[in-house]
């Protein structure tokens, strides 16, 4: 978490550090701070709260002359969000300034060693340490300093560094936190991901663990840990600059809703292919799909969810054995990988660090990982022995909308391939299957444009204590998604539970007037639904439905009922989510939360 950028160049630094902070407050929110170099000295300016707080401190920047700084917004994992905590850093004299995006595990024994040595902290942040770490290394050498830091810390982090003495030099550093950089019209930037820099460039560099880059306004060189010089290659972002703006829409979530017909079309099209769906990312020829026994899929939030979703598709569709796990979990039990595993890790950013984790654990065990992934030269998207991305654009709302949908189309499409390749669908089905699958971006948008009846509906539950999502099978997958929508959102209690879970405690809190969604689209279970349905409402509970068009049925145990329409039973989630997606944007806009932003939260999970 945390967003780091900095500046080099003939343009004044402060107003584009601020622009690229902007791109990276989905990473981080609690306070923001930019240091620049102003010809003479250091000068930081730094303060808890919204980027916004910190914009009108320095009048967009323009009160803080100079061409060279670094800038960060946060989220605070070593000491409260205050002033005093928020980046940059400083050494006691002012002469280095550090932005951090990580945590120093270490920082407390290094702390204690400075502090012997007569180092005065005032933040309560393990960052610090590195500023002070930094100015104990630094003989006039910046490059010999920064190396020698490296060894000495352990955990994770992206560093940008000024020193003082050196203020024709821009320093950064990663390790195990995302870091690219990338040459303007007369400078050079970085930042923790590639919204940030957008605006100008569009080729960028992504930095490796353990690799430094020096940069000047013209120049830009990487070393290894060892001071040995190295030669990278930049990668074309082919991203559109307005993909990450809100175009108009109140709200990133509500944009990006909007584009999951696009997404999900982008995500499809390239894989449909002479008839059929050739994953070409995917290296495998038949007789290795054939050879698979099973699918271990490990994510984390609504990426794992698209994995519980998918465990329904791969067993039904494809007959293949499937273990899904939260990578949190995963990675710290100790999984069996027969002959034939293929571990499917799931992530937007690419950067979740349990997710990559898991995938270095699995690849340590000898098990072919592939990524599902939608950042482009992300850490997990380079690390997997294959990657098959969504073709989502960038997400900037920290509630996952389009990622999702576009990560169950690439499950949906892998499916139908296996199920194909393994002969347990024939060439017709698959290819209803792909007819069906190229309706669902018209049907989603159906769905979008009855957002004034779930407004409404939304509107009566804003004061709602607690809300419970059931179902069962993909429909218990979806109800996951709708509950972790609502709670983060809208800060309203909410669970998923299996329905047919229900009588086993959970029941009991059920009382009068308590929402219960229903989520009916796998007609061989209707029945058993409805007969949940009823329970719940027998003891006081509002039945909202969500079900397929035809399925009047359901009326008779729903109090309100929203109609999908129909579709391959296997591709439900993908319309059922929308209603559910829309009421969570409305209860939050409702009760006056931050949508795009939602408290504690942050976009990409860099720390476990
Ligand atoms: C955070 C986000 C979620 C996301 C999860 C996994 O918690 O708020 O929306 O699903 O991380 O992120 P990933 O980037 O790995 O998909």
């Amino acid at each position: 978490m945390c967003g780091i950028v900095g500046y080099i160049g003939n343009q004044q630094a402060a107003p584009i550090l601020l622009d690229g902070l902007s791109k990276l407050e989905y990473r981080g929110y609690d306070s923001a701070g930019i240091a620049v170099y102003n010809g003479e000295e250091i000068i930081t300016a730094k303060s808890k709260g919204r980027l916004k707080v910190l914009s009108e401190l320095t009048h967009g920047g323009d009160a803080m002359p100079g061409t060279l700084g670094i800038g960060h917004t946060r989220w605070a994992t070593h000491g409260e969000p205050s002033d005093v905590n928020a980046h940059p850093h400083m050494n006691k004299n002012e002469s280095i300034v550090v932005v951090h995006n990580g945590i120093i595990e270490n920082y407390l024994k290094l702390k204690k060693k400075l502090e012997r040595k007569g180092y005065e902290f005032i933040s309560e942040t393990d960052t610090e340490v590195i500023a002070h770490l930094l100015d104990y290394y630094y003989k006039g050498n910046p490059l010999e300093a920064v190396t020698k830091i490296m060894h000495r810390m352990e955990g994770s982090y992206a560093l940008g560094i000024i020193f003082k003495e050196h203020p024709d030099q821009l320093y950064a550093v990663r390790k195990d936190s995302p870091l690219i950089v990338g040459h303007t019209d007369g400078g050079n930037i970085l930042a923790s991901d590639v919204p940030a820099v957008l605006k100008y460039t569009r080729d960028v560099y992504f930095i490796e663990n353990e690799e430094i880059v020096r940069m000047t306004d013209a120049k830009m060189e990487f070393f290894t840990v060892d001071e040995e010089p190295l030669e990278k290659e930049s990668v074309r972002i082919e991203w559109d600059v307005n993909a990450a703006e809100k175009g108009g829409y109140d709200h990133f979530m509500l944009k990006e809703m909007y584009e999951q017909p696009k997404a999900i079309i982008d995500t499809f099209s390239p894989r449909l292919k002479n008839d059929g769906i050739e994953i070409e990312e995917l290296n495998m020829s038949d007789e290795e799909i054939k050879a698979i026994r099973k699918l271990v899929i490990v994510a984390c939030g609504s990426a794992y969810h698209t994995g519980v979703t998918s465990k329904y598709i791969f067993e039904g569709l494809a007959r293949v054995s499937v273990e899904v796990d939260l990578a949190s979990e995963f990675r710290y039990r100790d999984p069996i990988f027969e002959e034939g595993t293929l571990v499917v890790v799931i992530s937007q950013s690419g950067e979740t660090a349990d997710t990559l984790a898991a995938l270095r654990e699995s690849q340590k065990r000898g098990a072919r990982v592939l990524g599902i992934v939608n950042v482009v030269g992300s850490s997990i998207a380079r690390e997997a022995d294959n990657v098959m991305y969504t073709w989502a654009g960038p997400e900037i709302a920290v509630a996952t909308t389009k990622a999702y949908s576009s990560q169950l189309i690439a499950l949906y499409l892998l499916a139908m391939k296996f199920a194909h390749v393994r002969g347990k669908i024939d060439k017709k089905e698959l290819m209803q299957m792909v007819s069906d699958l190229k309706k669902l971006p018209d049907q989603v948008e159906l769905l979008l444009n009855n957002k004034n009846k779930i407004q409404k509906f939304a509107n009566r539950y804003l004061a709602a204590k607690d809300v419970f999502f059931i179902g069962r099978g993909i429909d218990y997958a979806i109800s996951l998604e709708g509950s972790l929508k609502l709670k983060e959102i809208s800060y309203i209690h909410s669970e998923a539970y299996a329905a047919g879970e229900l009588k086993h405690g959970t029941i009991s809190l059920i009382e009068e007037g308590t929402l219960v969604a229903a989520v009916l689209t796998q007609e061989d279970l209707y029945k058993k639904m409805i007969s949940n349905m009823v329970e719940v409402r027998t003891r006081g509970a509002f039945v909202l439905a969500v079900t397929n068009e035809g399925n009047a049925e359901v009326e008779k145990a729903a109090d309100y009922t929203v109609y999908i329409p129909n579709t391959n039973k296997y591709f439900a989630n993908t319309l059922a989510i929308i209603p559910l997606q829309l009421f969570s944007y409305y209860v939050s806009i409702g009760r006056g939360c931050d949508v795009d932003k939602p408290r504690n939260l942050a976009k990409s999970v860099t720390v476990e």
